[in-house]
Protein backbone atom coordinates (compact mmCIF):
# COMPACT_ATOMS: atom_id res chain seq x y z
CA UNK A 1 0.00 0.00 0.00
CA UNK A 2 1.55 3.28 -0.91
CA UNK A 3 1.47 5.42 1.89
CA UNK A 4 1.60 9.69 2.28
CA UNK A 5 5.00 11.16 2.82
CA UNK A 6 7.12 11.44 5.76
CA UNK A 7 5.77 14.99 7.46
CA UNK A 8 2.54 15.15 5.19
CA UNK A 9 -0.51 14.53 6.39
CA UNK A 10 -4.02 14.13 5.86
CA UNK A 11 -6.61 16.40 7.23
CA UNK A 12 -9.48 14.26 7.98
CA UNK A 13 -13.30 14.56 8.28
CA UNK A 14 -13.80 15.11 12.10
CA UNK A 15 -10.59 17.11 12.00
CA UNK A 16 -11.47 19.48 9.46
CA UNK A 17 -14.33 21.25 10.64
CA UNK A 18 -12.67 22.74 13.08
CA UNK A 19 -10.16 23.91 10.25
CA UNK A 20 -13.38 25.35 8.25
CA UNK A 21 -14.02 26.74 11.95
CA UNK A 22 -10.46 28.91 12.16
CA UNK A 23 -10.99 29.62 8.37
CA UNK A 24 -14.26 30.97 8.89
CA UNK A 25 -13.53 33.14 11.97
CA UNK A 26 -10.10 34.57 10.46
CA UNK A 27 -11.63 35.46 7.43
CA UNK A 28 -14.73 37.58 8.97
CA UNK A 29 -12.28 39.19 11.74
CA UNK A 30 -9.52 39.85 9.36
CA UNK A 31 -11.78 41.61 6.61
CA UNK A 32 -13.18 43.63 9.47
CA UNK A 33 -9.83 45.30 9.70
CA UNK A 34 -9.73 46.17 6.30
CA UNK A 35 -7.56 42.38 4.89
CA UNK A 36 -8.38 41.28 1.55
CA UNK A 37 -8.20 37.57 0.28
CA UNK A 38 -5.26 36.75 -1.81
CA UNK A 39 -4.41 34.00 -3.73
CA UNK A 40 -0.61 33.41 -4.82
CA UNK A 41 1.07 30.28 -6.78
CA UNK A 42 2.60 27.24 -4.76
CA UNK A 43 5.62 27.41 -6.67
CA UNK A 44 7.64 30.54 -7.17
CA UNK A 45 11.60 30.89 -8.85
CA UNK A 46 13.84 29.76 -6.32
CA UNK A 47 15.44 32.92 -6.45
CA UNK A 48 12.33 34.71 -4.69
CA UNK A 49 12.56 33.32 -1.38
CA UNK A 50 16.99 33.14 -1.30
CA UNK A 51 17.09 36.78 -2.31
CA UNK A 52 13.63 37.55 0.33
CA UNK A 53 14.03 34.75 3.37
CA UNK A 54 18.00 34.81 3.26
CA UNK A 55 21.02 32.99 1.62
CA UNK A 56 22.27 31.87 5.63
CA UNK A 57 18.83 30.93 7.09
CA UNK A 58 18.55 27.33 7.83
CA UNK A 59 14.85 27.48 5.35
CA UNK A 60 17.12 28.74 2.47
CA UNK A 61 20.19 26.97 3.17
CA UNK A 62 18.77 23.01 4.15
CA UNK A 63 14.78 23.45 4.21
CA UNK A 64 13.29 24.31 0.83
CA UNK A 65 11.73 21.73 -1.85
CA UNK A 66 13.58 22.86 -4.84
CA UNK A 67 13.83 21.39 -8.45
CA UNK A 68 14.69 22.24 -11.62
CA UNK A 69 11.09 22.09 -13.99
CA UNK A 70 11.39 20.63 -17.31
CA UNK A 71 13.58 23.06 -19.07
CA UNK A 72 15.98 23.57 -16.04
CA UNK A 73 14.87 26.33 -14.29
CA UNK A 74 14.97 26.14 -10.58
CA UNK A 75 11.72 26.26 -8.75
CA UNK A 76 10.99 26.07 -5.43
CA UNK A 77 7.59 25.33 -3.66
CA UNK A 78 6.96 28.28 -1.20
CA UNK A 79 8.32 27.76 2.38
CA UNK A 80 6.77 30.92 3.40
CA UNK A 81 4.03 33.45 1.66
CA UNK A 82 5.35 36.79 2.23
CA UNK A 83 7.64 37.02 -0.48
CA UNK A 84 5.19 35.85 -2.49
CA UNK A 85 2.97 38.48 -1.27
CA UNK A 86 5.73 40.86 -2.09
CA UNK A 87 6.38 39.39 -5.55
CA UNK A 88 2.69 40.39 -6.51
CA UNK A 89 2.29 43.86 -5.03
CA UNK A 90 5.48 45.15 -6.98
CA UNK A 91 4.22 42.84 -10.24
CA UNK A 92 0.93 44.42 -10.14
CA UNK A 93 2.14 47.86 -9.05
CA UNK A 94 -0.81 47.70 -6.41
CA UNK A 95 1.03 50.63 -5.01
CA UNK A 96 0.36 52.68 -7.79
CA UNK A 97 -3.83 52.92 -7.12
CA UNK A 98 -3.12 52.98 -3.18
CA UNK A 99 0.37 51.74 -1.62
CA UNK A 100 -1.61 51.15 1.26
CA UNK A 101 -2.55 47.46 0.92
CA UNK A 102 -4.03 44.98 3.30
CA UNK A 103 -3.56 41.78 2.33
CA UNK A 104 -4.00 37.84 3.21
CA UNK A 105 -4.00 34.61 2.41
CA UNK A 106 -4.39 30.72 3.81
CA UNK A 107 -2.47 27.85 2.09
CA UNK A 108 -0.19 25.27 2.77
CA UNK A 109 3.79 25.76 3.03
CA UNK A 110 6.49 23.70 2.60
CA UNK A 111 9.55 23.17 4.61
CA UNK A 112 11.31 20.12 4.44
CA UNK A 113 12.19 20.21 8.28
CA UNK A 114 12.96 16.99 10.63
CA UNK A 115 8.99 15.96 11.15
CA UNK A 116 7.54 16.02 15.43
CA UNK A 117 4.65 17.12 16.78
CA UNK A 118 3.71 20.22 15.74
CA UNK A 119 6.63 20.47 12.90
CA UNK A 120 5.30 19.20 9.41
CA UNK A 121 7.15 19.46 5.83
CA UNK A 122 3.71 20.72 4.70
CA UNK A 123 2.09 23.15 6.98
CA UNK A 124 -0.65 25.49 6.64
CA UNK A 125 -0.41 29.19 7.45
CA UNK A 126 -2.51 32.24 7.95
CA UNK A 127 -0.83 34.75 6.47
CA UNK A 128 -1.45 38.84 6.73
CA UNK A 129 0.78 41.76 5.15
CA UNK A 130 0.17 45.47 4.83
CA UNK A 131 2.13 47.40 3.00
CA UNK A 132 2.60 51.17 2.77
CA UNK A 133 2.16 52.29 6.92
CA UNK A 134 5.33 52.88 9.10
CA UNK A 135 3.27 53.97 11.98
CA UNK A 136 3.93 52.35 15.06
CA UNK A 137 0.25 51.80 15.00
CA UNK A 138 0.01 49.60 12.92
CA UNK A 139 2.39 46.55 14.54
CA UNK A 140 0.14 47.58 17.55
CA UNK A 141 -2.84 46.68 15.73
CA UNK A 142 -1.71 43.61 14.06
CA UNK A 143 -0.70 42.41 16.81
CA UNK A 144 -4.12 43.31 18.44
CA UNK A 145 -6.01 41.45 15.29
CA UNK A 146 -3.90 37.93 15.82
CA UNK A 147 -4.60 38.12 19.53
CA UNK A 148 -8.40 38.90 19.13
CA UNK A 149 -8.37 35.79 16.45
CA UNK A 150 -7.18 33.47 19.17
CA UNK A 151 -9.38 34.64 22.14
CA UNK A 152 -12.06 33.94 19.83
CA UNK A 153 -10.90 30.21 19.43
CA UNK A 154 -10.59 30.08 23.25
CA UNK A 155 -6.69 30.00 22.95
CA UNK A 156 -5.63 31.92 25.87
CA UNK A 157 -3.06 30.28 27.01
CA UNK A 158 -0.29 32.20 24.58
CA UNK A 159 1.91 35.32 25.45
CA UNK A 160 2.95 37.66 22.82
CA UNK A 161 6.60 37.97 22.90
CA UNK A 162 8.39 41.15 21.30
CA UNK A 163 11.06 42.73 19.91
CA UNK A 164 12.90 45.08 18.05
CA UNK A 165 15.90 44.16 15.35
CA UNK A 166 16.54 47.93 14.89
CA UNK A 167 17.44 49.50 11.17
CA UNK A 168 20.31 49.13 8.84
CA UNK A 169 21.72 52.27 10.14
CA UNK A 170 21.48 51.03 13.98
CA UNK A 171 21.75 47.18 13.55
CA UNK A 172 25.47 46.81 12.28
CA UNK A 173 26.92 48.28 15.32
CA UNK A 174 24.94 45.64 17.59
CA UNK A 175 25.85 43.05 15.08
CA UNK A 176 29.70 43.60 14.80
CA UNK A 177 29.80 43.36 18.96
CA UNK A 178 28.24 40.26 19.05
CA UNK A 179 30.20 38.53 16.83
CA UNK A 180 33.30 39.78 18.53
CA UNK A 181 31.52 37.91 22.05
CA UNK A 182 31.49 35.25 19.35
CA UNK A 183 34.48 34.71 18.22
CA UNK A 184 35.23 34.88 22.38
CA UNK A 185 32.85 32.22 22.83
CA UNK A 186 33.63 29.85 19.57
CA UNK A 187 35.04 26.63 21.41
CA UNK A 188 31.50 26.70 23.38
CA UNK A 189 29.22 26.59 20.83
CA UNK A 190 26.69 24.33 19.02
CA UNK A 191 27.86 22.86 15.44
CA UNK A 192 25.22 25.06 13.90
CA UNK A 193 25.81 28.05 15.76
CA UNK A 194 29.83 27.80 15.13
CA UNK A 195 28.81 27.92 11.33
CA UNK A 196 26.18 31.24 11.90
CA UNK A 197 28.38 32.99 13.92
CA UNK A 198 30.46 34.23 10.89
CA UNK A 199 27.60 34.40 8.56
CA UNK A 200 24.25 35.25 10.67
CA UNK A 201 25.53 36.24 13.92
CA UNK A 202 21.85 37.20 15.60
CA UNK A 203 20.59 33.80 14.77
CA UNK A 204 22.73 32.11 17.67
CA UNK A 205 21.05 34.59 20.29
CA UNK A 206 17.69 32.64 19.81
CA UNK A 207 19.39 28.74 19.49
CA UNK A 208 17.78 26.22 22.49
CA UNK A 209 21.00 24.42 22.59
CA UNK A 210 21.97 24.74 26.91
CA UNK A 211 25.69 25.41 26.06
CA UNK A 212 24.95 28.16 23.19
CA UNK A 213 22.31 29.37 25.76
CA UNK A 214 24.53 29.94 28.51
CA UNK A 215 27.61 31.22 25.98
CA UNK A 216 24.78 33.93 25.27
CA UNK A 217 23.83 34.75 29.11
CA UNK A 218 25.75 37.93 28.85
CA UNK A 219 25.34 38.87 25.43
CA UNK A 220 24.51 42.61 24.54
CA UNK A 221 20.79 43.57 24.10
CA UNK A 222 19.80 44.80 20.84
CA UNK A 223 17.63 47.39 22.65
CA UNK A 224 20.25 49.22 23.66
CA UNK A 225 21.78 50.06 20.34
CA UNK A 226 18.50 51.42 18.95
CA UNK A 227 18.75 54.81 17.25
CA UNK A 228 16.62 56.99 18.72
CA UNK A 229 13.71 56.44 15.34
CA UNK A 230 13.71 53.16 16.10
CA UNK A 231 13.52 53.31 19.48
CA UNK A 232 10.69 55.62 19.65
CA UNK A 233 8.85 54.04 17.17
CA UNK A 234 8.84 50.63 19.56
CA UNK A 235 8.15 52.15 22.38
CA UNK A 236 5.23 53.76 20.89
CA UNK A 237 4.53 50.03 19.88
CA UNK A 238 4.90 48.82 23.56
CA UNK A 239 2.46 52.01 24.20
CA UNK A 240 -0.16 51.21 21.66
CA UNK A 241 -0.14 47.63 22.99
CA UNK A 242 -1.11 48.39 26.21
CA UNK A 243 -3.65 50.81 25.19
CA UNK A 244 -5.14 47.49 23.65
CA UNK A 245 -5.23 45.81 26.58
CA UNK A 246 -2.64 43.28 24.40
CA UNK A 247 -0.32 42.15 27.23
CA UNK A 248 3.50 41.28 25.96
CA UNK A 249 6.80 40.09 27.05
CA UNK A 250 10.29 42.40 25.75
CA UNK A 251 12.28 39.52 24.76
CA UNK A 252 15.64 41.10 23.52
CA UNK A 253 16.95 37.20 22.40
CA UNK A 254 13.74 37.44 19.67
CA UNK A 255 15.32 37.53 16.20
CA UNK A 256 13.33 35.31 13.91
CA UNK A 257 14.33 33.00 11.42
CA UNK A 258 14.46 34.80 8.40
CA UNK A 259 16.60 37.55 7.45
CA UNK A 260 14.43 40.53 5.99
CA UNK A 261 12.84 41.56 9.06
CA UNK A 262 13.49 45.20 10.63
CA UNK A 263 12.09 46.83 13.82
CA UNK A 264 9.27 45.55 15.56
CA UNK A 265 9.52 41.58 15.93
CA UNK A 266 7.21 39.56 17.28
CA UNK A 267 6.24 35.81 18.21
CA UNK A 268 3.68 34.43 19.97
CA UNK A 269 4.66 31.50 21.92
CA UNK A 270 2.64 28.38 23.87
CA UNK A 271 3.67 25.91 26.77
CA UNK A 272 0.70 23.80 24.80
CA UNK A 273 3.00 22.09 22.18
CA UNK A 274 6.20 21.08 23.75
CA UNK A 275 9.24 22.04 21.45
CA UNK A 276 7.24 23.69 18.99
CA UNK A 277 6.07 26.50 20.90
CA UNK A 278 5.89 29.24 18.49
CA UNK A 279 1.99 29.42 17.02
CA UNK A 280 2.69 32.39 15.31
CA UNK A 281 5.09 35.40 14.23
CA UNK A 282 5.64 38.36 12.28
CA UNK A 283 7.37 41.71 12.36
CA UNK A 284 8.05 44.29 10.54
CA UNK A 285 10.02 44.06 6.84
CA UNK A 286 10.87 47.82 5.88
CA UNK A 287 12.96 47.34 3.13
CA UNK A 288 12.06 44.08 1.53
CA UNK A 289 10.00 46.05 -1.40
CA UNK A 290 12.97 47.90 -2.58
CA UNK A 291 15.26 44.79 -2.37
CA UNK A 292 13.21 42.75 -4.22
CA UNK A 293 12.60 45.67 -7.10
CA UNK A 294 9.62 47.57 -6.16
CA UNK A 295 9.41 51.21 -4.38
CA UNK A 296 10.71 51.95 -1.19
CA UNK A 297 7.31 51.47 0.88
CA UNK A 298 7.76 50.09 4.17
CA UNK A 299 5.25 46.86 5.51
CA UNK A 300 4.63 44.38 8.41
CA UNK A 301 3.26 41.02 8.99
CA UNK A 302 2.70 37.77 10.70
CA UNK A 303 2.01 34.42 9.77
CA UNK A 304 -0.02 31.41 12.20
CA UNK A 305 0.79 28.13 12.09
CA UNK A 306 -2.58 26.59 11.61
CA UNK A 307 -1.83 22.75 12.11
CA UNK A 308 -0.41 23.88 15.53
CA UNK A 309 -2.88 26.74 16.49
CA UNK A 310 -5.63 23.43 15.43
CA UNK A 311 -3.79 21.50 17.91
CA UNK A 312 -4.44 23.85 21.00
CA UNK A 313 -7.99 24.78 19.84
CA UNK A 314 -9.33 21.32 19.40
CA UNK A 315 -9.31 21.25 23.40
CA UNK A 316 -11.98 23.54 23.30
CA UNK A 317 -13.77 22.71 20.61
CA UNK A 318 -14.23 18.70 20.86
CA UNK A 319 -16.47 18.21 18.23
CA UNK A 320 -17.77 20.84 15.58
CA UNK A 321 -18.79 17.92 12.95
CA UNK A 322 -22.16 18.75 11.29
CA UNK A 323 -25.14 16.08 11.80
CA UNK A 324 -28.01 15.60 9.80
CA UNK A 325 -31.08 17.95 11.03
CA UNK A 326 -33.41 14.94 9.86
CA UNK A 327 -32.68 11.31 8.72
CA UNK A 328 -35.43 10.00 6.66
CA UNK A 329 -36.25 5.91 7.51
CA UNK A 330 -38.51 4.67 4.74
CA UNK A 331 -40.00 1.41 4.65
CA UNK A 332 -41.86 -0.27 1.70
CA UNK A 333 -41.04 0.42 -2.32
CA UNK A 334 -42.92 3.74 -2.28
CA UNK A 335 -41.45 5.26 0.89
CA UNK A 336 -37.96 5.00 -0.56
CA UNK A 337 -38.78 6.71 -3.84
CA UNK A 338 -40.73 9.51 -1.78
CA UNK A 339 -37.79 9.59 0.72
CA UNK A 340 -35.40 10.00 -1.84
CA UNK A 341 -37.41 12.56 -3.77
CA UNK A 342 -37.52 14.37 -0.03
CA UNK A 343 -34.13 14.38 0.84
CA UNK A 344 -33.19 15.39 -2.28
CA UNK A 345 -35.03 19.04 -2.45
CA UNK A 346 -34.70 19.41 1.39
CA UNK A 347 -30.94 19.40 0.79
CA UNK A 348 -31.37 21.62 -2.30
CA UNK A 349 -33.37 24.11 0.38
CA UNK A 350 -30.56 24.03 2.64
CA UNK A 351 -31.65 21.25 5.41
CA UNK A 352 -29.35 18.64 5.79
CA UNK A 353 -31.22 15.89 5.53
CA UNK A 354 -29.76 11.37 4.82
CA UNK A 355 -31.83 8.41 4.25
CA UNK A 356 -30.82 4.67 3.27
CA UNK A 357 -30.91 3.82 -0.02
CA UNK A 358 -30.39 0.22 0.16
CA UNK A 359 -33.71 -0.49 1.84
CA UNK A 360 -32.73 -2.00 5.11
CA UNK A 361 -35.08 -2.83 8.24
CA UNK A 362 -36.39 -0.09 10.31
CA UNK A 363 -34.16 -1.02 13.11
CA UNK A 364 -30.92 -0.38 11.18
CA UNK A 365 -31.89 2.44 10.21
CA UNK A 366 -32.57 3.77 13.27
CA UNK A 367 -29.29 2.85 13.69
CA UNK A 368 -27.45 4.47 11.03
CA UNK A 369 -29.68 7.87 12.29
CA UNK A 370 -28.32 7.40 15.26
CA UNK A 371 -24.53 6.95 14.30
CA UNK A 372 -24.94 9.87 12.12
CA UNK A 373 -26.21 12.25 15.27
CA UNK A 374 -29.57 13.09 13.04
CA UNK A 375 -31.60 15.39 15.32
CA UNK A 376 -34.79 14.25 14.09
CA UNK A 377 -36.05 10.95 11.86
CA UNK A 378 -39.26 10.81 9.75
CA UNK A 379 -40.78 7.81 9.95
CA UNK A 380 -42.63 6.80 6.36
CA UNK A 381 -43.85 3.63 6.38
CA UNK A 382 -47.10 2.49 3.95
CA UNK A 383 -49.77 2.63 7.01
CA UNK A 384 -48.63 5.78 7.66
CA UNK A 385 -48.53 7.11 4.30
CA UNK A 386 -52.09 5.54 3.81
CA UNK A 387 -53.02 8.40 6.41
CA UNK A 388 -51.04 10.86 4.26
CA UNK A 389 -48.66 11.53 6.66
CA UNK A 390 -45.46 10.48 8.45
CA UNK A 391 -44.09 10.61 12.09
CA UNK A 392 -41.45 13.13 12.76
CA UNK A 393 -39.40 11.33 15.91
CA UNK A 394 -37.45 13.88 17.73
CA UNK A 395 -34.26 11.71 18.81
CA UNK A 396 -33.63 13.63 21.94
CA UNK A 397 -36.78 13.54 23.80
CA UNK A 398 -38.41 10.35 21.54
CA UNK A 399 -41.28 12.13 21.47
CA UNK A 400 -43.13 11.72 17.86
CA UNK A 401 -45.41 13.49 16.25
CA UNK A 402 -47.59 13.03 12.99
CA UNK A 403 -46.59 15.16 9.88
CA UNK A 404 -48.54 15.83 6.62
CA UNK A 405 -47.43 14.17 3.83
CA UNK A 406 -48.67 17.30 1.40
CA UNK A 407 -46.29 20.35 1.70
CA UNK A 408 -43.75 17.61 3.48
CA UNK A 409 -40.31 19.61 2.23
CA UNK A 410 -42.21 23.15 3.01
CA UNK A 411 -43.24 21.81 6.85
CA UNK A 412 -39.94 20.57 7.55
CA UNK A 413 -38.02 24.09 6.07
CA UNK A 414 -40.06 26.02 8.69
CA UNK A 415 -39.10 23.41 11.65
CA UNK A 416 -35.49 23.15 10.82
CA UNK A 417 -34.01 26.32 8.41
P1 LIG B 1 7.71 31.75 10.57
O1 LIG B 1 8.01 32.10 11.99
O2 LIG B 1 8.76 31.05 9.81
O3 LIG B 1 7.34 33.11 9.86
O4 LIG B 1 6.39 30.88 10.50
C1 LIG B 1 5.19 31.32 11.11
C2 LIG B 1 4.52 30.18 11.85
O5 LIG B 1 4.34 29.07 10.96
C3 LIG B 1 5.33 29.61 12.99
O6 LIG B 1 5.16 30.37 14.16
C4 LIG B 1 4.72 28.23 13.15
O7 LIG B 1 3.53 28.29 13.91
C5 LIG B 1 4.34 27.87 11.72
N1 LIG B 1 5.35 26.93 11.18
C6 LIG B 1 6.56 27.21 10.68
N2 LIG B 1 7.18 26.08 10.29
C7 LIG B 1 6.35 25.05 10.57
C8 LIG B 1 6.41 23.62 10.40
N3 LIG B 1 7.46 23.02 9.84
N4 LIG B 1 5.36 22.88 10.84
C9 LIG B 1 4.28 23.47 11.39
N5 LIG B 1 4.16 24.81 11.55
C10 LIG B 1 5.18 25.59 11.15
C11 LIG B 1 7.01 33.22 8.54
O8 LIG B 1 6.77 32.30 7.82
C12 LIG B 1 6.89 34.65 8.08
N6 LIG B 1 6.56 34.63 6.64
C13 LIG B 1 5.86 35.41 8.88
C14 LIG B 1 5.67 36.81 8.40
C15 LIG B 1 4.68 37.28 7.63
N7 LIG B 1 6.47 37.83 8.69
C16 LIG B 1 6.03 38.92 8.08
N8 LIG B 1 4.95 38.60 7.42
Amino acid sequence: MIQLIRGFKDILPGEVELWQFIENQTTSLFENFGFKDIRIPIMERTELFSRSIGEETDIVEKEMYTFPDRKGDLITLRPEATASIVRSYIQHRMYATDPVQKLYTIGPMFRRERPQKGRYRQFYQIDAEVFGVSSPLMDAQIMFMLMTLFTRLSVTDCTAKINSLGCPDCRPAFTVGLSQLLSAKADSLCEDCSRRSARNPLRVLDCKVPACKAAMADAPSILDFLCPDCRSHFDSVMRHLTLLGVSFELDKRLVRGLDYYTRTAFEIQTTLLGAQSAIAGGGRYDSLVKALGGPDIPAIGFAIGVDRLAEIAAQSHPDLTRKPKVFIAALGEISLTLAFEWVSKLAAAGIHAEMDMAGRSLKSQMKQADRLGAGHVLISGDAELEKGQVLLRNMATKEQVPVPVKDLVEEMRNRFA
